[in-house]
């Protein structure tokens, strides 16, 4: 019989094969595309042109990742995301984006046994986890909970210099997966899962979620996940990790600035749209109503989930990863081939009608959905699921940031009266 690790190494292979395929096609159709000017040396003052929703501003200067969104191009520290995602443990990657660059087999090693270390939930968590009204209260609110609850019982939490704040950091990355585990499980009101300490990251997120060995499930599932948690760790200036940043830098402590983050995510133009992209397909029904969706939605100027970035001009590398895999979890599914079906249809009409002509292609959030639906989990637990890896960016960048930290405290334009005489409020009128 098969070893648990021998049947994960058959699934990282099917799904190493899958995406070497997907970058194939996104390097042959994307390699010519001019690079666009946001790489390179950097000093302040900047000389910026500004739009609503800071479009065109510039927070500083990083070495963690980079998008090219003309390109649909994704680098975390110079790496490729196609190749981190077909070679790497998404421990690898959390190492990467922390650390500046992958870890060696001794290195890998220690950090996962320090990530295992980790892995356990005060129960006090769990305690106030089951305190919180089900199920009007979405996932996302009981996180940004958790984590507080978390904050106030790190009594070293105030200490915000760069190793202290990393160390919590680790923590946190350690312990979302069991955290967004027990919110999945208790919503549902099945008891919680142990962690598997044996089982890496990706594999122990997907059985304490599901409380099926990964095996069970699917040969490739965890494999996939793994995929997934990469995909996500990192991405640019984007609302969170901005929203992470900006709390960090007034100093305050790490766990605040988590807290900020997940309530970012959880917008549906952010992290939320992940969910409702299912609802979208669901209501959609059937592949041959797409077309007619499709063209009441552009009629009644309805917002396309899981459509259209501010940086992203072309397809998303991380959608071209997702759209296979989504493929190939749905292909022992006849309800979710049916979902995918109509996914893939409305994918090519918005790239032929909205990419033409406003440049709006699927985002990340468009197929990632559809994958976690393959693997057993509920459409309210997608957006937490992008929380439990982009924490690795939030933190990493928060990190980055503090070692040459300058309060961020941008200004507005005041449009109001100038000088207004104050009127006794027993002589108001209004
Ligand atoms: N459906 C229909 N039209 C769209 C869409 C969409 N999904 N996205 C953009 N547009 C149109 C928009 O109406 C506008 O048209 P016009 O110039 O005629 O007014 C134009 O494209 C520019 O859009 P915008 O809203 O100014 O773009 P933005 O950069 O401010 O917003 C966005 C980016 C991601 C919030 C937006 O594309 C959107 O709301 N998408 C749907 C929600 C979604 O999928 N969010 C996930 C984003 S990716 C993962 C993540 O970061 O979480």
């Amino acid at each position: 019989m098969k070893s648990r690790d021998e049947i994960f190494k058959e699934g990282r292979k099917v799904v190493k094969k899958i995406i070497d395929q997907a970058a194939e096609t996104a390097r042959a159709e994307t390699d010519n595309v001019p690079e666009p000017g946001l790489t390179g040396d950097f000093t302040f003052p900047v000389k910026a042109t500004l739009n609503k929703g800071l479009e065109g501003a510039i927070t500083g200067s990083t070495g963690i990742g980079y998008v090219n969104g003309e390109k649909g191009w994704l680098l975390y520290r110079g790496y490729n995301i196609f190749d981190l995602a077909a070679n790497c443990d998404f421990e690898e990657v959390i190492y990467l984006l922390l650390y500046g660059d992958l870890p060696d087999v001794h290195e890998l090693e220690a950090f996962k046994k320090k990530l295992i270390g980790y892995r356990s939930i005060p129960e006090v968590v769990i305690d106030v986890l089951k305190k919180i009204p089900t199920p009007h209260t979405h996932p996302m609110a009981a996180l940004r909970t958790a984590i507080s609850v978390l904050g106030t019982l790190d009594a070293t939490a105030d200490d915000c210099s760069v190793d202290a704040e990393r160390e919590v950091a680790i923590r946190l990355i350690a312990q979302l997966p069991g955290v967004v585990a027990a919110i999945a499980r208790i919503r549902e009101h099945k008891r919680l899962v142990p962690q598997d300490i044996s089982c890496t990251h990706a594999c122990n997120f997907l059985y304490t979620m599901t409380g099926e060995s990964p095996i069970d499930i699917n040969n490739i599932s965890e494999a996939i996940m793994n995929v997934a948690l990469i995909l996500h760790a990192d991405h640019g200036m984007n609302n969170s990790t901005f929203t992470g940043i900006v709390i960090n830098s007034s100093l305050t402590d790490m766990y605040s600035s988590i807290v900020g983050a997940i309530g970012s995510l959880k917008g549906p133009l952010h992290g939320g749209a992940n969910e409702r992209v299912l609802y979208m397909l669901e209501e959609i029904g059937n592949i041959n109503k797409v077309e007619e969706w499709f063209k009441d939605a552009r009629a009644t100027k309805r917002k396309l989930m899981g459509f259209g970035h501010r940086v992203y001009k072309a397809y998303d590398p991380r959608g071209r990863v997702l759209k296979p895999l989504a493929k190939k979890l749905a292909e022992d599914h006849p309800d979710f081939m049916k979902l995918y079906d109509i996914a893939e249809k409305l994918d090519d009409l918005v790239c032929k009608k909205l990419g033409k002509e406003k440049r709006i292609f699927p985002n990340v959030d468009f197929y990632s959905g559809l994958v976690y639906r393959s693997l057993g989990i509920k459409s309210a637990m997608f957006t937490p699921i992008f929380a439990v890896s982009r924490i690795v960016g939030w933190t990493a960048r928060a990190l980055e940031y503090l070692q040459t930290n300058r309060i961020m405290r941008p200004r507005a334009v005041y449009t109001g009266d100038l000088k207004k005489k104050l009127i006794p409020i027993e002589k108001r009128k209004k």
